[in-house]
């Protein structure tokens, strides 16, 4: 991350603001105040809360930093100070990298620009900018820490910093901390004697090596693994296990069981990814993931068992249902900022939406409809209508059905997992079709996000991010990048959060066994991306190609065979029908509609006696409808149905259907609130409406008029042959 200052300035700055002669800091001071009484007191500082930063104030400050069971590193800035600014990212990366160590030492940061902070950095005698200061655990609240001066500005020398500073830490160490010291072949016996099964990894380092104690903190969080390091100096170990590459690390059980951890490359990110996955090994206070986890009963949605190293349709089907006919379903008049969301979300939708051709001529639809409208607000309703406006080619499932993204209970995945899922597919359509504008797909998602996305938390710090460097984005491939980089910020935030899935814990994605090419490390050891070749795994990873279509809500279905029956039912529902047939186009959808068969037909007044026969002859035929979908599916060559377990599955969501009467159709909907009851009413309008599109009522009046038009047409030629057959016969 570039640094917003010049580099020149930023250095003229900081010599101004540092640590030289009395007089200078007088200077500082003055400019100080005046910059913060020139803007008024109010500075945004250069952290916010979804940096893993404590960010301290005048009110919090006894209660974070004193007798705190954990180290502290605070940092002392000033927004307005150049270098501080530069500087910046490099404590937001330290404060990603050290996630983990947070029991044991964290960071914090204090805006001394802030008029409101004063007291705070006088009380620590602060002068310059940026200022560290190392607090140890249990410090009292006279204390100012120790002042570190001349400190690193990379990410692995402040690193190296703390750890030195945990080591020479004063009795007593946070107790969280575990120990950092060498181990011995004499202490390593006798810790096998107790452990009782515990898993035990040895670092082996060369005696100058920070590995050893980075990656025992890394696992400080972590049960059923200790993890101690192994100096090349320690003979008996290394003879012991025949070590000879340094690092490397072991599992040891004896002193003859143990293993190398396999590892794509031998530095500290690939050790603590291994060791924190090894079975057995849980994050501390985090649920033990079990098996059981996974067996539904009767009456949850039965688990799906699917590939994680592929993206589903089915997710993205189930978000674009979601977001469209749920979460914009609380905003009943859309308008300003909104509906400019709106329509740049429905746009990006129908550019790139990689969807089956129903689900793509549905989204194409409502744009269009989107772009005739030249209000400046909306009625959701309106939108609904538009949307819902079905034919047997122009469709979007009313169900949501999550694959990839299915959590392990209800409260997990889901619907996020889905937009993120659905946001990457849409960046990479983008580029796969060189797109004009860059930023279209990231500022329809921001857009989006902002003025919708139900979670508002994940809004405000997904706007940070945006804000921060989204306009930077110059072309369709910064795009996917940026996306997927921002992405794993979220997910080195998220892990360990109590929103996180215990079976599918956050990894900084893709991890080293699915994208082996997408990881090296830079000459020091640090861990860094490859960008090229993750660019290259996502644009495969996403592609369109890529995507599985394995259990597909079936409910594009109803429609096909519906119509099917329908048309074979034509002549009598023409006679039943007769001029009423036009009306059925007009009534798509009523709202609050009730929740029994009788009622529902007796409060739509406006509905075509038609209706209720359909309604009838649906319920009847449900169960015969199985096999034909079965078939059907098979058939349908975009629509890939692969095994049994498919067809038992479609049987089973049938019969489902018909045991439990509609509410069957999308079970998981229930989880959710449901604003002013869409759903059941749309559900409700689902069944009434199925099989019957505007394009066979369309046909079928053609056809009437049509054959109307015949008979005429014959009567008056037949009239007008007999008047000349007359005139013929009298002319003799
Ligand atoms: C815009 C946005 C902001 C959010 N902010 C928050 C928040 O502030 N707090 C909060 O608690 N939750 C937030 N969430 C939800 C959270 O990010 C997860 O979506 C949710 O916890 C479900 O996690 P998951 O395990 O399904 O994986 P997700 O993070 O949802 O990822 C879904 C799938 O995408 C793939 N993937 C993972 N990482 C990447 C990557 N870097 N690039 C490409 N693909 C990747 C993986 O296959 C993964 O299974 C946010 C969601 C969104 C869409
Ligand atoms: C710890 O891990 C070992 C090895 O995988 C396993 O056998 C043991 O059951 C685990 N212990 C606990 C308490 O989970
Ligand atoms: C089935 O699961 C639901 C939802 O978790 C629960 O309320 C219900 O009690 C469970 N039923 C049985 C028989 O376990
Ligand atoms: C999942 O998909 C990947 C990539 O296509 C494939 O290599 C792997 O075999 C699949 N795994 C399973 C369990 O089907």
């Amino acid at each position: 991350m570039a640094a917003r200052a010049s580099p020149a300035t930023s250095l003229s700055r900081w010599r101004m603001c540092g640590t030289a002669a009395v007089r200078v800091r007088l200077v500082c001071a003055v400019l100080c105040v005046m910059c913060v009484l020139c803007s008024g007191g109010v500075r945004a500082g250069l952290y916010s809360e979804s940096d893993q930063v404590a960010i301290l104030s005048p009110d919090n400050v006894d209660a974070v930093l004193f007798n705190s069971p954990s180290a502290a590193l605070l940092e002392f800035y000033a927004s307005w100070c150049g270098h501080c600014v530069a500087f910046s990212p490099v404590w937001k990366k330290l404060a990603l990298d050290i996630k983990e160590w947070k029991l044991a030492v964290y960071l914090a940061a204090i805006d001394c620009a802030d008029e409101s902070n004063r007291a705070v950095c006088v009380r620590f005698g602060i002068t310059g900018y940026p200022s560290l200061r190392f607090l140890p655990a249990f410090s009292s609240n006279d204390s100012t820490g120790e002042d570190l001066r001349g400190f690193s500005r990379d990410v692995a020398g402040l690193r190296h910093l703390i750890i030195d500073k945990l080591e020479s830490h004063k009795h007593p160490g946070p107790p969280a901390c575990p120990p950092l010291e060498k181990t011995s072949a004499r202490e390593i016996d006798s810790y096998v004697e107790n452990s009782r099964g515990q898993n035990l990894a040895l670092v082996f380092e060369e005696d100058d090596s920070y590995v050893g104690r980075e990656v025992i903190l890394d696992l400080l969080q972590y049960e059923n693994i200790t993890v101690r390091r192994v100096l090349r100096s320690e003979e008996e170990l290394v003879s012991r296990l025949s070590v000879t590459d340094f690092p490397s690390v072991y599992l040891y059980k004896t002193h003859t069981n143990f293993t190398r951890l396999p590892v794509l490359k031998e530095a500290r990110a690939f050790y603590s990814y291994a060791l924190q996955r090894l079975p057995g090994v849980v994050r501390e206070g985090k649920p033990r993931p079990e098996v059981s986890d996974f067996i539904r009963n009767e009456t949850e949605e039965q688990w799906r068992p699917f590939n994680k190293t592929r993206v589903y349709m089915s997710d993205l089907e189930s978000a674009l249902h979601y977001s469209l006919r749920v979460e914009l379903a609380s905003h009943l008049v859309i308008s300003g900022e909104a509906l400019i969301a709106l329509r740049g979300y429905v746009s990006v939708l129908d550019k790139y939406f990689p969807g089956r051709p129903p689900v793509k001529n549905a989204l194409k639809a409502v744009n269009d409809w989107l772009q005739k409208q030249k209000v400046t607000s909306i009625n959701y309703s309106d939108f609904r209508e538009a949307l819902d406006t079905t034919s047997a080619d122009s469709y979007l499932p009313k169900a949501v059905r999550w694959m990839g993204c299915q959590g392990s209970k209800q409260h997990y995945r889901g619907y996020p997992c889905a937009m993120w899922t659905l946001f990457h597919t849409l960046t990479v359509q983008a580029l796969e079709t060189e797109s004009k504008d860059p930023q279209e797909v990231l500022q329809a998602m921001r857009r989006y996000v902002s003025s919708f996305f139900g979670c508002r938390p994940c809004a405000v710090h997904f706007k940070n991010m945006a804000q921060e460097s989204m306009d930077n984005v110059n072309s369709l491939r910064a795009a996917v990048l940026w996306l997927w980089s921002r992405h794993n910020r979220v997910n080195a935030r998220l892990a360990g959060e109590l929103s996180e899935d215990p079976h599918f814990p956050k990894v900084q994605w893709p991890p080293p066994d699915l994208c082996p090419a997408c990881h090296s490390l830079k000459p020091g050891g640090e861990h860094t991306w490859l960008q090229d070749e993750v660019l290259a795994f996502l644009r495969n990873y996403y592609s369109a190609q890529h995507l599985l279509h394995d259990f597909l809500s079936d409910d594009i279905a109803p429609p096909l065979t519906e119509r099917r029956k329908a048309r074979e039912a034509v002549p009598v529902q023409e006679q039943e029908a007769g001029g009423e047939v036009e009306e059925e186009e007009m009534v798509e959808e009523v709202d609050g509609a009730p929740q029994d068969e009788k009622s529902a037909s007796e409060a739509l007044p406006r509905k075509p006696s038609i209706v209720g026969l359909r309604l009838r002859q649906f319920r009847e035929d449900i169960v015969d409808l199985d096999s034909f979908i079965v078939q059907h599916y098979k058939a349908k060559a975009p629509l890939k149905r692969q095994d049994t377990e498919d067809e038992q599955h479609v049987r089973r969501t049938k019969r489902d259907l018909a045991a439990q009467e509609v509410e069957g159709l999308a079970l998981e909907m229930e989880a959710e609130p449901e604003p002013y009851g869409h759903s059941r009413s749309t559900r409700w309008m689902f069944v009434l409406s199925v099989g019957f599109s505007r394009l066979d009522v369309s046909l079928c009046v053609t056809l009437y008029l049509l054959s109307t038009l015949c008979i005429v047409a014959m009567c008056l030629y037949f009239r007008v042959k007999r008047r000349q057959r007359r005139t013929k016969v009298a002319l003799p």
